[in-house]
């Protein structure tokens, strides 16, 4: 089983890439987290300060920013219903600032999501599997096995399995797209699989068979 898939719905139009864009640009400062705050929700497991210690990375920061309701019709009508319930689905942007890597991890409370990246920044998102098929949220690099690497494309719509274990590296820029968590949307939606057996008809053609 691979852990994304490239989907059919179509490239937004120029001037929304621009608009989504700029609002993100504007917006965000006044609604990220350090990503070291993400240890406070979870203090039994390896912390990010502990990782970039022993990478000797720096810290990058995280931005999530919910979109004004002026957007998010935008989005719907775009996109419409037809292919997929879009209407129910809370977009937001995020903002990965940086030259940096976003360590191993598992997104708490996100099993399955779309991303449409805004931005060409040539990082390496990439699936790795526990050694010991723990489940926690971070993990250090020799507690996991590498096993598939993407460079997501801009303006291309993927399903990302946000469950299995994962991190972005080679982040050199901002790194700002459009996401939603299926998981809050759809409470039939449990795991990537299950999303994937019901939507199949939603991945592009040359996708469908991988596995
Ligand atoms: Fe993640």
């Amino acid at each position: 089983m691979t852990n994304f898939y490239s989907l059919s719905f179509p490239v937004l139009p120029d001037n929304l890439n621009r608009q989504l864009l700029q609002y993100a640009l504007d917006k965000k400062d006044t609604s990220g987290f350090d990503v070291i705050n993400i240890n406070e929700v979870n203090q039994e497991t390896l912390t990010f300060k502990d990782f970039h210690k022993e990478t000797n990375t720096n810290i990058t920061s995280y931005f999530i920013i919910p979109l004004s309701e002026e957007l998010k019709k935008e989005i719907h009508s775009f996109l419409g219903d037809s292919l997929f319930p879009h209407s129910k689905i809370d977009y937001y942007l995020h903002y990965i600032v940086g030259d940096s890597k976003f360590v191993p991890h598992r997104d708490p409370g996100r099993t399955v999501c779309f991303l449409y990246n805004l931005t060409d920044d040539n990082a390496d998102t990439i699936w790795f599997k526990s050694k010991n098929n723990d489940k926690k949220i971070m993990y250090l690099l020799n507690e996991i096995d590498q096993i598939e690497s993407k460079k997501f494309e801009k303006h291309q719509w993927y399903l990302l399995n946000t469950d299995e274990i994962h991190a972005v590296f080679g982040i050199n820029g901002p790194r700002i797209g459009l996401t939603c968590n299926l998981t809050t949307s759809f409470s039939n939606i449990t795991t990537f699989e299950s999303f994937v057996k019901q939507y199949d008809n939603l991945l592009v053609a040359e996708n469908r068979n991988r596995t």
